[in-house]
């Protein structure tokens, strides 16, 4: 399973997790992939004490963060983040605020502790990345900076190249990827809309060998849909080099997942998720809920633009998964995830899922060479 972004950046296998947990990074690349701290939720001082940790637990072994930096969002011009919040709760509808609040007391999802401090406009906009970025690179073991959601902005890749690590980003488009390219990202996922999380519209299959031509020489690693080694090796026949994967590390032994997200992600098959606005104001592959119902129907609220759609539902997250196994909180959690789910029947720990992926690949592999005539 060897490619040459193994050797670029050090790592034993190309598989690349995604997840927002540090124990899981770790894990993964101890057992030899590549480790994807997911920062969007953090502020600059709380990825300091998670990027630290990982430092002390990873061992000798690389890993990377992954930040969000739309190309487009409300608010694009301001770069105070304290003025940039100020500027986008003035924007933000009473009404949609008032149906937050209606569907969590409907569902018995207790407040959250008076005294707790809360923020709104998470890490996803140039100026509330900035910060992180500093972080981030402070650490050496971060070899690669992933974006989400658009292409960095110039001067965001000068100085990741600056300190000698790499860029990489998504896209779900080939004329994204192309944008990537121009602009001088190093690595470009391609994210096929059955992905968790945020999501273009065309599958895998369609997408992958598209944006490999589309870019070559530049290395593309495969999005949306990779839970087995088999899906691996189509992958890499259609020309990737390597799998970027994000719902696997939800269901194993290593994530914070609450006990109660847990079973409903266990339980859910792939026909269960669907593509939402109503978390972030873009569009999202998750559990389809009570909640991404709710805002679908004619007689409730559109929802928002990101970042002000996020900003409306923080509360919602913070208080469905503190209080996950609370009231009926289930029906109106946020549970990202992609149409994998389906095959995510068991936990696992990071180092078995790993060792799984890599004898899947060998064996489809074989079934392949054992097609060839003699
Ligand atoms: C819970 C969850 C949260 C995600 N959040 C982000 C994110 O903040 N930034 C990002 O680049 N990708 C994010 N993604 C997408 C993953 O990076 C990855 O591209 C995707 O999960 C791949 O498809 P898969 O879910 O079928 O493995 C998220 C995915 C999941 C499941």
């Amino acid at each position: 399973m060897r490619t040459p972004v193994c050797d670029t950046l050090g790592i034993e296998f190309p598989i690349f997790a995604f997840t927002h947990c540090r124990d899981v990074v770790a894990a993964v690349s101890q057992a030899g992939g590549l480790g994807v701290l997911g920062a969007v939720g953090f502020s600059p001082e709380q990825l300091e004490v998670e990027l630290k940790w990982i430092d002390e637990h990873v061992g000798d072994k690389p890993y990377a963060v992954d930040i969000v930096i739309p190309g487009k969002y409300e608010g694009m011009d301001e770069i105070d983040p304290a003025k940039l919040e100020k500027q986008l709760r003035d924007m933000i509808p009473q009404h949609h605020r008032e149906f937050v609040q209606k569907l969590l007391h409907e569902h018995g999802v207790p407040e959250l502790p008076a005294d707790e401090q809360r923020r709104e406009l998470l890490g996803w906009t140039a100026a509330t990345a900035a910060p992180q970025i500093e972080v981030i690179l402070q650490h050496p073991k971060v070899r690669l900076v992933a974006n989400a959601l658009g292409t960095p902005p110039e001067d965001v890749i000068r100085q990741i190249h600056d300190s000698g690590r790499l860029v990489a980003a998504l896209c779900g488009k080939i004329h994204q990827a192309l944008r990537h390219k121009e602009a001088g990202v190093d690595i470009i996922i391609a994210q096929g809309g059955e992905g968790g999380g945020h999501t273009g519209d065309i599958g895998s299959v369609v997408l992958w060998p598209q944006v490999v031509d589309a870019v070559a020489p530049t290395p593309v690693l495969a999005a949306g849909g990779i839970g087995t080694g088999r899906q691996i090796a189509a992958a890499l026949a259609m020309g990737a080099q390597g799998a970027w994967t994000g719902s696997l590390w939800l269901t194993v032994e290593e994530a914070e997942t609450p006990p109660a997200q847990m079973e409903s992600l266990l339980r859910a098959s792939s026909g269960d998720t669907v593509r939402s606005r109503s978390w972030t104001g873009k569009p999202c592959r998750m559990l389809r809920s009570e909640w991404t119902d709710a805002w679908e129907r004619d007689d409730t609220p559109d929802p928002l633009g990101m970042p002000l759609q996020g900003m409306v539902t923080m509360e919602a997250i913070a208080r469905t998964s503190r209080y996950a196994d609370k009231g009926r909180a289930q029906a109106v959690a946020f549970n990202p995830v992609g149409q994998v789910v389906g095959q995510m029947s068991e936990i696992k720990s990071c180092r078995e899922l790993i060792f799984e992926l890599v004898e899947g690949y060998v064996e489809a592999t074989e079934r392949l060479q054992s097609l060839q005539p003699e």
